[in-house]
């Protein structure tokens, strides 16, 4: 089995990885169970789209504003458009649910001597409502938002970031995400890559490649070999 060789440090992707994006839909009591799933699943394919387009077009605009402009779409395109939707999403966005395998498996991680951080399109503050809400900031050692470069992931200068403010070369840092197209975008930069394949979805035919693939978090840190 590949292992991941002299990590250093981890650095996860957030929505998706550690929180559960559908969690917010999931909790909306007022969006009939039956709309759900195709309500999440457009909201979450056009925010994506919108990030990369609007990288594309050297317009960025940060990740609040593209996930609220997101929903609107979602929400007229599954004729569910209305302000108290709107808002009662958007509050739950802010404290979508981690997995539940997050808090032990960072706490094994920071154990075994490993700095941890969160590398995302979320904004600083989206971020920290995240993460206070799932109580796992004691094990996070640094919390990078894209904010601070002003593009999106898969644009290298995120991934840079992370290499910038953990002084570690960036074969010694181990990415992890559940997004394909960020997994084989942080490989292409050179992380040694760690994709948490939570859906079955297939390869992507893009550069780069994972090291590892996982089903859940659970088994991140047994897969971890130092030297
Ligand atoms: C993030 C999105 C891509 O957290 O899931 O960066």
């Amino acid at each position: 089995m590949s292992q991941l060789a002299g990590i250093k440090a981890c650095v996860f992707d957030a929505y998706g990885t550690l929180f559960d994006f559908n969690s917010a839909v999931a909790r909306c009591a007022d969006i009939p169970e039956a709309k759900r799933a195709v309500l999440g699943s457009i909201w979450r394919d056009k925010q994506i789209q919108y990030t990369l387009l609007r990288s594309l077009q050297h317009r960025y605009a940060d990740f609040e504003q593209v996930t609220a402009e997101a929903l609107d779409y979602a929400l007229e395109s599954t004729g569910l458009a209305d302000a108290g939707h709107r808002t009662q999403l958007l509050d739950l966005y802010r404290t979508v649910s981690a997995y539940p395998e997050v808090p032990a498996m960072l706490k094994a991680l920071k154990a075994a001597g490993l700095a941890t951080a969160i590398l995302s399109n979320g904004t600083s503050a989206m971020l920290k409502a995240a993460i206070d809400h799932a109580e796992i900031g004691a094990e996070l050692d640094h919390v990078l938002s894209v904010e601070a470069v002003g593009v999106f992931k898969p644009a290298p200068e995120v991934y840079q970031l992370a290499v910038d403010r953990l002084s570690l070369p960036r074969e010694l840092i181990c990415f992890i995400s559940s997004n394909g197209w960020d997994a084989y975008g942080a490989a292409a930069f050179g992380f040694q890559v760690a994709w948490c394949n939570r859906t079955g979805q297939p390869a992507e035919r893009l550069p780069g490649q994972p090291i590892i693939v996982l089903k859940t978090l659970s088994s991140l840190a047994g897969h971890l070999v130092s030297g």
